[in-house]
């Protein structure tokens, strides 16, 4: 199966169900930037949206396709869709790009959340390292909290740069494996409540559809 194939089918299945004059929540990552440039063409088509990014990547791909973008503060986001590293019974692990943080206002924000992703993403229990974007002052004793809590973290380096991953909010990131998370709400609260941790990327509860691309065709899940 080819991966990107499959990230473009999911992609275009979200964007069949983005309405005329809505505002449409832009996420980060490759599926979510695939469907970014989708809904560009639409707009290109005729369709009227405008687009809230949850990145800098995302913004930039929106500009190139000709998607009008609003802020948060002056729109209200009636549909959002989004990539995720991995998705269990509807929950999600996010954050591979490091963007989680303002994903997670603006995919919270939405009144739908319709995730995108290829078969691989998908798990019967959430195990993926889990991104905690931290306040550069908060790496160590937040790294230790979360070393209580159960987990391991580790300094997420940039690989063309000397030194840590810098979000685009000024942060670092800590990604904490914690094994199978069977109780991915309990989790959740415990790293929030964290001095220092800006934002983690454990999404309980707020997805709405699934769009599974596959090698010929789409699953949509509802939750
Ligand atoms: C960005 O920080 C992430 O939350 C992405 O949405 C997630 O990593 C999925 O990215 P891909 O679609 O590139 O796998």
């Amino acid at each position: 199966m080819d991966r990107d194939d499959a990230k473009r089918r999911a992609a275009a299945s979200a964007v069949e169900a983005v309405e005329d004059g809505t505002v449409v929540g832009l996420g980060s990552g490759s599926t979510a930037a695939h469907a970014v440039r989708e809904l560009g063409e639409r707009v290109d088509a005729g369709l009227d949206v405008r687009g809230v990014p949850t990145s800098f990547q995302s913004r930039e791909i929106a500009r190139e396709a000709g998607i009008p973008l609003a802020d948060l503060d002056e729109a209200s986001v009636d549909i959002a869709i989004d990539g995720a590293d991995q998705v269990a019974d509807g929950d999600l692990v996010k954050g591979g790009g490091g963007a989680h943080a303002r994903e997670k206002i603006v995919d919270a924000a939405a009144d739908r959340l319709l995730i995108v992703i290829d078969p691989t993403k998908e798990a019967d229990v959430l195990d993926h390292p889990i991104p905690v974007e931290v306040l550069p002052d908060a790496r160590t004793t937040v790294a230790e909290s979360v070393r209580e809590l159960g987990g391991e973290p580790e300094l997420r380096w940039a690989e063309n740069k000397s030194g840590p991953v810098v979000t685009d909010n000024g942060n670092l990131l800590l990604d904490c494996d914690f094994g199978a998370v069977e109780d991915p709400a309990g989790l959740a609260a415990d790293i929030a409540g964290l001095p220092g941790v800006v934002e983690h990327g454990l999404f309980v509860g707020v997805a709405d559809e699934v769009h599974r691309g596959d090698e010929d065709g789409v699953t949509v899940r509802r939750l």
